[in-house]
């Protein structure tokens, strides 16, 4: 089908590939010239893995193209997706002006019948809202809304578009679904479910979603914020709930907290909407403050572990919001960093692909070129984002150029006796401070390992 996408971000970029790869005629669309150039040359502006690769194929095999003017794509366009930013405002509400003029220019421009596919994450309602504009618009369109939301990762978006979970559609005409049915029709023959609903409803089960995993995770950090108090081990704790189906083991894991550019975005946005509709969800707002507590915690027990903060060196591996992506945005690693930089520390950081974004976002952090220069004459150690060429580090190399040996775990990545093996003290999140046995100082109450 003829296809044009609205925004050639995460998700719309994505789906532009995604769609190609199916056999579909995509033509990729947005407002900034300089992506638009290098996404033609073949080159995403963002890192994805093998999105690059993928995107390369398709510029070759001839059916997906990119351009800054989609008026003639949507002469004979079939299905417009809407996959532009919907950023928070300052109360949280969601920015959904990029929404409305791309519902503007698709009035303005396409010949009709035409489906028009909101992909982006919504407030429930914003259809009705797509809808008036293009009626408004064009009254002799003939249009079709549906709500087709995004379940895609970062990190593995590309995988996640080609074999999803489930494709949610929200429609409310027998030919809108019909539509989308014929859309994903290569992934409906591959068995993936496919579930149908009203929109008010596909929209609000995408806000749904990302809350409740928000809720899980902080659920766990709560948990470690007791684990570490009362002297029990917030690992065992999530691995015996998660040895229980009906609670699982996914988005459970206790750590400096969720970050990114969904899920504080979304909770506040659904917290905004659950207001304006008289409900006050207060759990989401408790959710994110937990979330904000996890950066806190760590910052509270480095403090503890190395006094004052001023003149004192921190080494901080990882720093985009979690492994496998250069996307810094709302990141609980750098939202430490910025806390320990504001009580006086000096922050190292190194990151296997976010290090010009982190700069970008915090230009008071220095970056290192690999996790042992971060480290050299460091009074500690943090781990931010569990990137997995940190698991073969050479710890006790690490151990021999930092000027104290405190390890802060921020994801349990490490195992407890590689750690004291090296020489460090181990801090995990959600149980207290290991120290190899001969060594005294920090937290000697808290002895219960030896080397
Ligand atoms: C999320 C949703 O998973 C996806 O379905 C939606 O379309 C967009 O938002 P994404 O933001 O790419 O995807 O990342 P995700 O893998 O969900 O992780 C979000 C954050 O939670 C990361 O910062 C991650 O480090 C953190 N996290 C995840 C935890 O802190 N603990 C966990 O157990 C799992």
């Amino acid at each position: 089908m003829k296809t044009v996408v609205f925004g050639t971000g995460h998700v719309g970029l994505v789906t532009c590939v995604a769609l190609s790869i199916k056999g579909h005629t995509v033509v990729g669309t947005d407002v900034d010239a300089e992506k638009i150039e290098m996404i033609r040359g073949g080159q995403p502006w963002f890192f994805e893995p093998g999105l690059e690769e993928a995107l390369r194929e398709q510029l070759d095999e001839g059916r997906l193209t990119f351009t800054v003017d989609p008026r003639d794509a949507l002469g004979s366009a079939q299905v417009v997706f809407i996959c532009v930013g919907t950023p928070p405002r300052a109360d949280g509400e969601a920015n959904l002006i990029a929404v409305e003029e791309t519902a503007r220019i698709v009035a303005r421009h396409a010949a009709g019948p035409i489906t028009v596919v909101e992909k982006s994450t919504v407030p429930a309602g914003t259809a009705e809202r797509v809808k008036m504009t293009l009626s408004r618009e064009r009254p002799d369109l003939t249009f079709e809304v549906v709500s087709n939301p995004e379940f895609l990762r970062e990190g593995s978006g590309m995988e996640d578009a080609l074999f999803p979970d489930r494709i949610l559609v929200g429609a409310e005409s027998g030919r809108g679904f019909q539509t989308m049915r014929r859309l994903y029709d290569p992934w409906i023959r591959d068995g993936v479910r496919l579930i149908e609903t009203d929109i008010v409803s596909a929209e609000l089960a995408k806000h749904a979603c990302n809350a409740f995993l928000a809720l899980k995770i902080s659920y766990a950090n709560a948990l470690a914020r007791i684990c570490e108090r009362a002297g029990a081990n917030v690992r065992d704790v999530t691995t015996v709930m998660a040895a229980d189906d009906r609670i699982g083991s996914a988005f459970l894991n206790a750590g400096i907290g969720y970050g990114g550019y969904c899920f504080p975005k979304d909770l506040v946005a659904f917290e905004y909407l659950a207001n304006r509709l008289g409900y006050d969800f207060g759990l989401l707002r408790e959710v994110g403050k937990i979330n904000d507590e996890a950066v806190e915690a760590v910052a509270e027990r480095v403090q503890e572990a190395l006094w004052n903060l001023e003149d004192k060196r921190i080494a901080l591996l990882g720093l985009s919001f979690k492994p496998e992506t250069d996307d810094v945005r709302f990141s609980p690693s750098l939202a430490l960093a910025r806390l320990l930089i504001e009580k006086g520390a000096t922050v190292v950081g190194y990151d296997p692909s976010a290090s010009a974004n982190a700069r970008a976002e915090l230009p008071q952090i220095e970056i290192a070129s690999d996790p042992y220069e971060a480290a050299r004459g460091a009074h500690c150690v943090i781990l931010g984002t569990e990137w997995k060429e940190f698991s073969t580090l050479d710890l006790s190399r690490l151990r021999a150029l930092t000027a104290y040996p405190v390890f802060f775990d921020g994801r349990n990545m490490f195992d407890e006796k590689q750690m004291i093996r090296a020489g460090f003290t181990y801090v995990p999140t959600g149980s207290r401070p290991v120290e190899p046995a001969r060594r005294g100082g920090l937290n000697a109450s808290a002895h219960r390992a030896s080397a």
